[in-house]
């Protein structure tokens, strides 16, 4: 798909439309229905980057993969990091920006609108990877490889046990056993791996990495 590039200051400005405003793209439907209408984000940041942030990091900016409206992506520009925030969803890129915009952090967020089953980010550019509620097994090296030296890698996502309670969750969308740890590239430290059992909503499962300074 295409891709759009804005800074959080300019979601809201006039313009011919972009990918965003074309339909056909299914997550892009199904995520703008969910955060459109009556949807109230909590803006919490997740705890994954509230954990990262502490442990200290190398200077360098953060990426916040399929962020949707992100508590994170805000707590991370609002400690000085520039954040690019990553989602197929203009519903959801557009309630980050507003919210960037009220908090004086538009300058510090750059909303990337693009389907990750395509969109690579660079590689060795962000003292942190972010990417909670989303799994891709073919984003997940690229992703990793995005971390600078000394940088982490948090990602948590629905394991397989999941589907139990969420019969429309498919393979492909959740973490099989050991994963992802199982397929950090080389050079990575595991700092912690965390399941999180849900009977109601889904089992989950965390990650957070170092990768080494080689
Ligand atoms: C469960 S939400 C997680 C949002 C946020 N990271 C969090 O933890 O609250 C999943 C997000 O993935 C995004 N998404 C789904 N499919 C995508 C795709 N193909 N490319 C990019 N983003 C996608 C959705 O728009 C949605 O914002």
């Amino acid at each position: 798909m295409g891709e759009e590039q804005r800074s959080g200051g300019r979601t809201a400005s006039p313009g011919p439309p972009g990918p965003a405003a074309q339909s056909g793209h299914p997550d892009r439907d199904r995520w703008n229905a969910r955060y459109g209408g009556g949807f109230v984000p909590s803006f919490d940041p997740h705890r994954l980057v509230v954990q990262a942030l502490s442990l200290g990091l190398p200077d360098g900016p953060v990426a916040d993969l399929a962020c949707g409206p992100s508590g994170s992506a805000l707590l991370a520009a609002s400690t000085g990091r520039e954040v690019t925030a990553v989602d197929v969803s203009d519903v959801a890129l557009r309630l980050l920006g507003q919210e960037a915009t009220r908090l004086g952090l538009t300058d510090m967020i750059t909303l990337v609108e693009a389907d990750l089953t395509s969109w690579r980010p660079p590689e060795k550019s962000f003292s942190l990877v972010l990417c909670t509620g989303y799994w891709d097994r073919e984003l997940f090296p690229p992703a990793a490889q995005a971390v600078i030296p000394g940088g982490l890698l948090g990602w948590e996502a629905f394991t397989d046990a999941a589907r139990r309670v969420r019969p429309r969750l498919c393979a492909d969308w959740s973490l099989s056993p050991g994963e992802p740890a199982s397929v950090l590239p080389p050079g990575f430290e595991v700092l912690a791996e965390l399941d999180l059992p849900d009977d109601e909503n889904g089992d989950k499962r965390r990650l957070l990495a170092r990768r080494g300074t080689d």
